[in-house]
């Protein structure tokens, strides 16, 4: 094949070159230099196109997305309902997190009811994946294995079998043969990836591309290939716990407020259909410095045990630490805590987690981390049984939250008694299921309720 002429584009302003640069000529940036590939068309007349004529909208006829399932729940979930033909779909997450597995469990799992898949490995062998297969129960007669690099080769085999389904894994070690750069550059990832996402379109096969995030973050990861995808989904999780979550960041055909929630076993990742219980400690007795707090993971709500453990500093400048909390978020709770309650915590050490590795995301958790943290400083536990739902605002307010319905109903099913809230909550709400409910406007009102036994 003849070499395609390449040009050199800076990604910061879209500057382009005949030559490779290490600081753009136009915007000045540094490295920001990629080599692309320039596809020559062919210049036509406007005459000669075919034209798009006006429609109104309501003559378009409305199209029901075809979905196939791919029998497992969780990640039908994450995906909006789930498999829809001919769309491109990029899973993204940290080496080892399990993307590999999920994906092949779902390719055998849709195998198995009978669609042709083809798993392209560009990672592992044909064996290691058999191997894995195995182990997660995946063997299935219509599962097709693909141990290949080249995008050409891949395509053709696509060509040939046309599967339902393929995945690659993983995009960044495919490579364009008439491309220069390096698999895993950007532009071998870009050229690659356009490529499958084409196959895509133009033949109705769904297509999933497994991209690992770099540690920059950017270069030639899946930040890369947002724009080009119908879908992201995001597997998430702490290396060192066992949950995983499946989070759409991007969807097109459906809600990026879903989440898919996974724990890595032995045979592969089991959904996890009852995410609160996990994330909750089984006993009686709760030590100060623990507080229950309520988020929605979509539009699902979880129950998380916060842990705060606030110590004198032994030397220098006291420490914050957190878990799955945001710290920029820990210390504006434990500024309103010195400055509105009178708490005195600069010379003292704060140490804050989420229980079971879960990240919180929602100002809803402010209330119980604030909890925490008081019930640690004064070193009284609050009762268990108690769960804890609003945000903080600066002046020490507790701010009410959506789904409050939800989050009641959720607490009540595990068994809590008493709930903590915004006042401005309290309407609007009608049932509580027997729960006692109260309602706090301030954050020095719900220090001294939640730690009323
Ligand atoms: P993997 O799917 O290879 O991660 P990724 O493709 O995202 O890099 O999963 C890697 C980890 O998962 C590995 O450390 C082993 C573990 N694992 C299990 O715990 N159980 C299993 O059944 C499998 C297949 C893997
Ligand atoms: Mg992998």
């Amino acid at each position: 094949m003849a070499k395609e002429k390449t040009v050199y584009v800076c990604q910061a302003c879209g500057a382009r070159s005949p030559r490779w640069f290490g600081r753009c000529p136009e915007c000045g940036e540094w490295n920001t230099c990629v080599e692309e590939v320039v596809r020559k068309e062919k210049p036509g007349r406007v005459g000669d196109l075919p034209v798009s004529e006006v429609v109104p909208i309501t003559q378009i006829p409305p199209s029901q997305v075809p979905r196939r399932a791919t029998g497992i729940g969780e990640l039908d979930r994450a995906l909006g309902g789930g498999i829809v033909p001919g769309s491109a779909v990029l899973v993204a997450g940290d080496p080892g997190i399990g993307k590999s597995t999920l994906l092949l469990q779902a390719s055998g799992s849709l195998a198995f009811s009978g669609e042709p898949v083809l798993y392209v490995s560009g990672e592992e062998s044909a064996q290691q994946v058999r191997l894995r297969a195995e182990r997660i129960g995946a063997l299935s007669e219509e599962l097709w294995l693909l141990a290949e690099t080249n995008v050409e080769a891949v395509l053709a085999q696509m060509e040939k079998i046309s599967p339902t389904l393929a995945v690659v894994d993983s995009v960044q070690t495919l490579f364009a043969p008439e491309l220069d750069g390096a698999p895993g550059g950007v532009s071998q990832v870009r050229e690659c990836a356009a490529r499958l996402v084409g196959f895509a379109k133009r033949t109705g096969t769904a297509v999933f591309l497994i991209g690992h995030v770099t540690k920059e973050g950017t270069i030639a990861g899946p930040r890369l290939l947002e724009h080009m995808v119908d879908t992201v989904l995001a597997l998430e999780g702490d290396r060192h716990h066992a949950y995983r979550v499946l989070r759409a960041v991007k969807n097109r055909f459906g809600s990026t407020n879903e989440v898919g929630l996974f724990e890595m076993r032995e045979r592969g990742m089991a959904e996890v259909l009852n995410p609160s219980e996990i994330f909750l400690p089984e006993r009686a007795e709760v030590p100060p410095g623990s507080a229950v707090a309520c988020t929605m993971e979509g539009t699902r709500p979880i129950l998380v045990e916060i842990q705060a453990l606030v110590a004198p500093t032994a030397f220098g400048y006291p420490q914050r630490s957190t878990t799955g909390i945001d710290g920029r978020r820990l210390a504006m709770l434990l500024a309103v805590l010195e400055k509105r309650i009178g708490l005195r915590l600069g010379d003292q050490d704060v140490f804050c987690n989420a229980a079971g590795g879960v990240r919180i995301e929602e100002p809803a958790a402010d209330l119980a981390v604030a909890l925490a943290v008081a019930s640690s400083f004064r070193d009284r536990p609050i009762p268990s049984r108690t769960v804890a739902i609003g945000e903080v605002g600066l002046g020490g307010e507790v701010r009410p939250v959506g789904h409050i319905a939800q989050r009641l109903s959720e607490a009540q099913k595990l068994g809590f008694e008493r709930c903590l809230l915004a006042k401005g909550n309290l309407k609007g709400l009608s049932r509580t299921g027997g729960m006692w409910v109260i309602g706090v406007e301030r954050l020095d009102a719900a220090i001294v309720e939640a730690m009323r036994s």
